[in-house]
């Protein structure tokens, strides 16, 4: 298609096509992740450790998130945007959510939002699908209830199972286009993806939902650190701009840059 829309993401689906969706949080990533291909892009509240440095996504605010959400938006010009709406911003009431939705939409450009949660916000999602804003869900492990949650930790296990099916069918019967997946045992999400009519996104939720994001940090190796289980590195970012600065650095000391090829006459 020349511009997604969430009724692709549906047909995708239907024909058994997996898609790749990915975080952005500005304007260059964007126009890259655009120019590949890729279908989907998630102004996550994710940014929140990724961009900002906070070491949670609880502290990052609307204002925070809707100027990444604006740049991601001017960069692109296939992909859905999808912006995250943050914590505390949504909780109270189908009417909060509504108003802050409202801003990623109107004034950020934003294509759909997402919020974590199952039944206890299908007001929410209802109010907002209702107003005409696409909303993506979020189950299993979603990382604004990191504290509620225990930590990190694999949700949907034992017992926990029906639940997140009962989650699932309850974000679906309220309007979701869309449910992402994040650290449930593989098998739970194969049976969520089969008992859904609408896309499945799984994020370390093993290979048979109908999509898969991972955070571009993570999967473009510019984070370092001890990356989880299913993260899988496809670059060395932090080594090449390193490297490049590196490089850069000892050419100014040495005065190999720049040469007369920079310079005007
Ligand atoms: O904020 C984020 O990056 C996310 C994805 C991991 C789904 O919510
Ligand atoms: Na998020």
């Amino acid at each position: 298609p020349k511009r997604v829309r969430i009724h692709h993401l549906q047909q995708w689906k239907d024909a058994g096509e997996r898609w790749p969706m990915l975080t952005a949080y500005d304007f260059p990533t964007a126009r890259i992740f655009d120019g590949a291909g890729i279908p989907v892009l998630l102004v996550g509240d994710s940014a929140a450790n990724n961009v900002l440095g906070y070491d949670s996504t609880v502290p990052v605010s609307v204002d925070e998130l809707l100027m990444l959400t604006k740049a991601v938006v001017r960069g692109v010009s296939r992909s859905l945007v999808v912006a995250d709406l943050p914590f505390g911003s949504y909780q109270s009431s189908p009417a909060q959510a509504l108003e802050t939705a409202v801003r990623f939409f109107k004034e950020g450009g934003a294509s759909a939002v997402k919020l974590e949660g199952g039944a206890q916000y299908a007001g929410q999602i209802r109010a907002l699908t209702d107003a005409g804003i696409p909303v993506m869900a979020h189950l299993g492990f979603t990382p604004q209830s990191e504290h509620a949650l225990g930590g990190f930790r694999v949700q949907g296990r034992g017992a926990g199972a029906e639940k997140l099916i009962e989650d699932a069918l309850a974000v679906q019967a309220a309007g979701a286009f869309a449910v992402v997946l994040e650290m449930v045992p593989a098998d739970v999400a194969k049976r969520v993806t089969a008992e859904l009519r609408v896309p499945t996104v799984g994020i370390g939720a093993g290979p048979d939902t109908d999509a898969q994001v991972l955070v571009w940090p993570d999967m473009a190796g510019l984070n370092t650190g001890k990356a989880p289980r299913f993260v899988k590195r496809y670059a060395d970012l932090a080594g090449a701009l390193g490297g490049a600065a590196e490089q850069f650095a000892d050419e100014v000391r040495e005065g190999v840059y720049p040469t007369a090829e920079h310079s005007f006459e």
